[in-house]
C-alpha cells in the first residue's frame, strides 16, 4: 500500500497519483461524458452527484461559479441552464473540447496550477480532487477561489469500505486514486477560513461536501 504523498494524513489514503496515464485515461473516457451520451452509469452517478453538489450550493442566476475538473460538461451545462456564469476549466484537451460549446470561460489547465483572476460565488469540484497529484495543495487553490460569502461543493469518493472497492477498481487499471475523510476535508478547508455547511452521500462511496467562507466582518476567528 502506497503512503500518502502529502503531509496531512491521516484522513487520506491511496496515490500517488500517475499524471500521464490519469490523463491518457481521462481523454479515452470523454465520450462517455458528452452530454446526451448513452453511457448508463456515468449518467446514473454523475446525476446523483451533481443534483447533491447543487442542492449544497444553491448556484442561482447571475453566480460566478467555477467548475473545476469540469469533463464535459455535464454539470457546467446544469448551471448555465440555472443563469450562472460559468467558468470551466479541465485537464483533459478531449474533455475540453465539449465546454467551449457551453462555458462562458472554457480553460484547458491542471487543477495543480490553478490561478485564476477573481474571487467565485460557487466554485464547484466534481469528482476531481481524488486524480490530483497532491490534494492538499489543490485543496487550497480550491479554496482561495472563494469570495466572501461564496460556497466550495467538492465531491469525492470516501475513505471507507465502499470507497476502498472504488479505489481497487482503478488499481487494478494501474491508477492509483486518493479517498478522502471528511474530517481531513474539513481540516484543510478551516486552515483557507472555511467552514462545514453540509454533506451528503449521493452513492455508498461518494462524499458531497460543502463550505462556506464567511462574509467579511462575520469571519470565525
Ligand atoms: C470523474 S470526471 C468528472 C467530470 C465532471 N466534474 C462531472 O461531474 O461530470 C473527472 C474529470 O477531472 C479531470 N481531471 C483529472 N485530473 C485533473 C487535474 N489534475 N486538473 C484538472 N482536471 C483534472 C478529468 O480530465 C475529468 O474530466
Amino acid at each position: 500500500m502506497t503512503t500518502p504523498t502529502t503531509n496531512d494524513s491521516p484522513g487520506i489514503f491511496g496515490g500517488p497519483v500517475d499524471a500521464g496515464r490519469l490523463l491518457a485515461y481521462w481523454d479515452g473516457m470523454a465520450a462517455s461524458y458528452k452530454p446526451g451520451a448513452k453511457t448508463g452509469l456515468v449518467r446514473f452517478s454523475s446525476g446523483r452527484q451533481h443534483a447533491a453538489a447543487l442542492r449544497l450550493s444553491g448556484a442561482g442566476k447571475g453566480d460566478r461559479v467555477l467548475d473545476a475538473g469540469a469533463g464535459c460538461g455535464l454539470l457546467t451545462r446544469k448551471l448555465v441552464r440555472r443563469g450562472c456564469n460559468v467558468t470551466a476549466l479541465d485537464a483533459s484537451p478531449a474533455m475540453v473540447e465539449g465546454l467551449r460549446e457551453m462555458a462562458a470561460s472554457a480553460i484547458h489547465g491542471r487543477l495543480e496550477e490553478l490561478d485564476l483572476e477573481g474571487r467565485f460565488d460557487q466554485v464547484m469540484a466534481i469528482g476531481v480532487l481524488n486524480f490530483v497529484t497532491d490534494p492538499a495543495d489543490v485543496m487550497r487553490r480550491l479554496c482561495r477561489h472563494v469570495a466572501p460569502g461564496g460556497v466550495l461543493v467538492l465531491q469525492v469518493t470516501e475513505w471507507s469500505a465502499f470507497g476502498f472497492g472504488y479505489w481497487l477498481n482503478y488499481a487494478a487499471r494501474g491508477l492509483r486514486p486518493y479517498l478522502f475523510s471528511r474530517a481531513w476535508l474539513t481540516r484543510l478547508a478551516a486552515s483557507e477560513g472555511l467552514v462545514p455547511m453540509g454533506h451528503e452521500r449521493p452513492l455508498p462511496h461518494d462524499l458531497t461536501i460543502g463550505f462556506r467562507r464567511p462574509t467579511e466582518g462575520n469571519q470565525i476567528s
